[in-house]
């Protein structure tokens, strides 16, 4: 009897030490096996991998790599901005109208809190089970920029001196912004669980619950919302500093959904087993609830609608947005064909021109090839 039990606990600890030994090599902070072979290129997978994580080369992944050169080309920061006009559009009496100032207290409170969250999501969920050095190399980048997007709207609210707790409490405070927080939190919460790990068909479908909840959904859909509100303003020379700074938060936004647009389909290509036909069910809920929770947010941050734009446009452009996310991920679209009804948005997003769209001053970080920006 007392044998059998220190057999079964002998057991025990050897599936303990496998599993250890399995996330140690996922992480790549395991102790180094001496003895084992070079990687192959063959070896890499994007998730479940055994090849050593601590080696870039050879490189699989180019698509990865192309990433991180473009995004460190567009490198910025928000305080190479000016903010002098702003300032004084904000303090002037008759500068906004308060249904201006409303949607972009909103859209600023939404941003604030909504980069910490990617960023956190980025770093203590996402990182530790991709299991490939490009892409992690690629999401080191993504993890500064999410830092300087945060320090944007730290940037933002000390110059317009705004009230700091009512903005970055709003994630918390306003039911709209509460709702689709709490939405994309809901699908982390199994990755932040420490005894989380892929490798089952259940596990990692919900790696790519989480990864459609941050990269399509949250980067990819939420945030375009908020790039129309203000973007628009900056259109009629309003907030023309928040707004260029916007241009460049949405030109690293673009990479970070095509990243993950990439990511999830490498995924399906590696395991076809994850994308099952009510998988895929689940994913299009997703969006579409995405979208739903998007209209509300909509509908609260612009009550009477400003000059050109309004809740139900809004949700407009976000059906259109919604159905594109669903064919980049090879899903049939989950709303009523709807056209753009803010084409001017693939003209605000060029950077490359020679001057500044909102004419602050040039700034051409840009060196890269070119984006898909919507
Ligand atoms: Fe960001
Ligand atoms: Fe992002």
């Amino acid at each position: 009897m007392l044998q059998a039990m220190k057999n079964a606990t002998a057991k025990v600890d050897i599936f303990a030490d496998l599993e250890t030994a399995a996330t140690k090599e996922t992480t790549g902070l395991g102790a180094i096996d001496r003895g084992a072979a070079r990687v192959r290129v063959d070896d890499k997978r994007m998730i479940n991998a055994r090849a050593d994580v601590n080696q870039l080369l050879p490189m699989k992944y180019r698509w990865a790599w192309e990433k991180y050169l473009a995004a460190c080309n567009n490198h910025w920061m928000p305080t190479e901005v000016p903010m002098q006009a702003d300032i004084a559009l904000w303090k002037s009496r008759d500068g906004l109208s308060d249904d201006e100032r409303l949607t972009l207290k909103r859209n600023l409170g939404f941003f604030a809190a909504s980069e910490s969250l990617v960023a956190n999501n980025i770093v203590l969920a996402i990182y530790r089970h991709l299991t490939n050095p490009e892409c992690r190399q690629y999401l080191l980048r993504q993890a500064f920029e999410e830092a300087v997007h945060t320090h944007t709207f730290q940037y933002i609210v000390e110059s317009l001196g705004l009230d700091e707790g009512e903005l970055f409490n709003m994630y918390r405070e306003v039911p709209s912004i509460t709702d689709k927080a709490a939405w994309a939190l809901e699908y982390t919460q199994h990755l932040d669980d420490p005894h989380f790990k892929t490798g089952t068909l259940a596990s990692d479908q919900a790696f790519l619950r989480d990864l459609v909840a941050f990269y399509v959904v949250f980067e990819g859909m939420w945030f375009y919302t908020g790039f129309v509100q203000i973007l628009s303003l900056g259109r009629r020379q309003k907030m023309v500093g928040i707004a260029e700074q916007y241009q460049y938060i949405l030109r690293d936004e673009s990479i970070h959904l095509n990243f993950g647009i990439d990511v999830i389909n490498q995924i399906k290509l590696e395991n076809p087993a994850v994308w099952t036909a009510s998988f895929q069910d689940d994913i299009r809920g997703m969006i579409h609830d995405a979208a739903e929770l998007e209209a509300a947010y909509g509908r609260d941050t612009m009550p009477h609608g400003l000059l050109g734009l309004n809740a139900p446009l809004c949700e407009s452009y976000m059906h259109f947005i919604a159905n594109r996310r669903c064919v980049q991920l090879g899903l049939r679209p989950v709303l009523a064909d709807t056209d753009n009804p803010f084409p001017w948005m693939s003209e605000t997003m060029d950077l490359k021109k020679e001057k500044n769209f909102f004419e602050t001053r040039v700034i051409e970080y840009q060196n890269g090839g070119a984006l898909d920006w919507d």
